[in-house]
């Protein structure tokens, strides 16, 4: 828990995001049905998710919409419905003026950068608002189970749906620069935990811990890459023979079925000889962190890890099936579970299949940042995880852009970088928004992780746009220091 002047800090910001949400719940109470936009991730998922469970413990009805992006004819589409109250979530921060013009009633539960405007919706839920970073201390999920909270009909009724949070904000890599969930996430987390929800602990970050056989949550692993194992089945069997760990009789042994001897003899065996191989300190200490476990879902199911559990749910909504996802989210452990898993083997297979196409093709360098185009072989709706997965084994000094060709023929652009450079000055967000405008397009985000959309054609000059932008904001702040 944050200490002192932080957790004070924390308090504050926290006090006035109630205030906000306090603010709306009459007008949400008024409505018989509420139409609820979200965005096609796992933050997006769950934001909606935690929304609809409040509305539904209201008897209030709800429609659910799902957008890759809150442009100009997804607000059309939004306006067409004709909903009384609308609540974004995960979205709409970008857009106030925009759904003002078209005189909706909304109320945006959002994390990404707002975009300066005068007049403001009926409530505008946002960390960004009170001084916190919306790329690490506050999701989208988050935003909406504070709202959610404010709604309950009883106090902590609904705290239970601070599992659902967990998910998005881990689904969104809130956890990723700190090793843990910090700031106002840990609030909600500590909310879960009390509520019975979710367990946090350190272990080991390896991804499939629930439901992989061990040799192949090794085979598996991109973050941290781990030479001589990653993407190697017979050399990860051959390491845990020789570390003594049996695979597993009829069934293959998981992570969750080792025992502790067993799993503090792995790490430190991983870590040897990723020690031998010449990866840093810092690196390796990323394989270790804190993980979240949801103690109402079944061991060994994806749904009872936040980390699996946010991909079973991007392996849906990316791919236009957002609705399996939020019947998951809802509580559906048969249909839609059953559905999503075996969309989840394809979203696997696509992600695996994308990563080979990026070490084939390379990635480009410019002065200050990296890029690769992979034309209409990786979907747009997935191309941000290839960009940040392709980035962990890439060269960390510049953030890396990655271009994919989406239906509409335009080019979707999906920008990463690093904490490190964050503190050099680095804004994603804007340098995307900055250059997308300057061709055409359109561009938002964080600060660490951003996107855009921009005419095919533009590409050149939006790199070079985007290229020039980032050296500047990290020169300007090393002048200043
Ligand atoms: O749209 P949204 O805000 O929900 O998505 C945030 C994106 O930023 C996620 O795709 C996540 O992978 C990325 N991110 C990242 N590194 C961080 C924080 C977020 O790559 N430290
Ligand atoms: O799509 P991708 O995962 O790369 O998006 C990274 C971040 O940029 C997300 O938070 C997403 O919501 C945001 N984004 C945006 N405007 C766009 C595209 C992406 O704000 N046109
Ligand atoms: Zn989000």
């Amino acid at each position: 828990m944050a200490k002192g002047a932080d957790a004070m800090d924390i308090s504050l910001k926290l006090d006035k995001l109630k205030e906000l949400c306090k603010d709306c719940t009459d007008s949400i109470c008024r409505q018989k049905e509420i139409l609820v936009v979200s965005h096609v991730d796992a933050d997006g998922l769950t934001a909606a998710a935690i929304i609809c469970a409040a509305l539904d413990r209201h008897n209030i009805d709800y429609k659910p919409l799902f957008f890759r992006q809150l442009d100009e004819n997804a607000l059309e589409e939004v306006a067409d419905q004709g909903a009384d109250l609308v609540i974004f979530t995960d979205l709409g921060s970008g857009m106030i003026q925009e759904i003002l013009e078209r005189n909706l009633q909304a109320i945006v539960a959002d994390h990404h950068k707002p975009k300066a405007c005068p007049a403001q919706p009926l409530a505008h839920i946002n960390p960004h608002l009170v001084g916190a970073d919306g790329a690490n201390q506050l999701s989208g999920s988050g935003s909406a189970f504070l709202l959610a909270r404010a709604l309950a009909s009883s106090p902590g009724a609904n705290d239970d749906l601070a599992a659902l949070a967990v998910v998005g904000a881990v689904g969104d890599l809130q956890d990723m620069a700190s090793g843990q969930l910090i700031g106002l996430n840990r609030y909600i987390l500590d909310i879960g935990s009390r509520a019975g929800a979710v367990h946090f602990s350190r272990d080991i970050k390896l991804f499939g811990k629930q439901t992989r056989p061990v040799y192949k949550m090794l085979e598996y692993s991109q973050d941290p890459y781990l030479p001589g194992l990653s993407g190697k089945e017979d050399a990860c069997i051959a390491f845990l023979k020789e570390v003594g760990i049996s695979l597993g009789g009829e069934k293959w042994r998981r992570w969750i079925d080792l025992s502790q001897e067993e799993k503090a003899s792995l790490v430190t065996a991983i870590v040897q000889k990723g020690l031998r191989n010449g990866i840093s300190n810092i690196r390796l200490e990323r394989l270790i962190g804190e993980v979240y476990i949801l103690l109402k879902e079944r061991e060994g199911t994806e749904l009872r890890d936040a980390s699996e559990y946010s991909t079973l749910l991007n392996a849906t909504a990316r791919y236009g099936h957002a609705g399996v996802g939020l019947e998951v989210c809802l509580g559906d452990r048969d249909k839609a579970f059953n559905e999503a898993h075996t969309l989840l083997g394809q979203h696997r297979q696509n992600l695996v299949a994308g990563l080979k196409l990026v070490s084939k093709r390379g990635i480009t360098p410019l002065n200050s940042i990296q890029y690769f185009d992979a034309g209409d072989a990786i979907l747009d709706t997935i191309i941000g995880i290839v960009a940040g997965m392709s980035f962990q084994m890439a060269d960390r000094s510049r953030p890396i852009l990655a271009f994919a060709q989406n239906v509409e023929g335009d080019l979707k652009v999906s920008a990463r970088g690093t904490q490190d450079l964050v503190r050099s000055g680095l804004d994603l967000a804007h340098a995307l928004s900055l250059s997308a405008q300057a061709v055409g397009g359109v561009g938002g985000g964080h600060n660490v992780a951003a996107g855009a959309t921009i005419p095919l054609q533009a590409k050149q000059e939006f790199l070079e746009k985007m290229d020039r932008i980032v050296a500047e904001q990290l020169s300007c702040k090393n002048n200043i220091k």
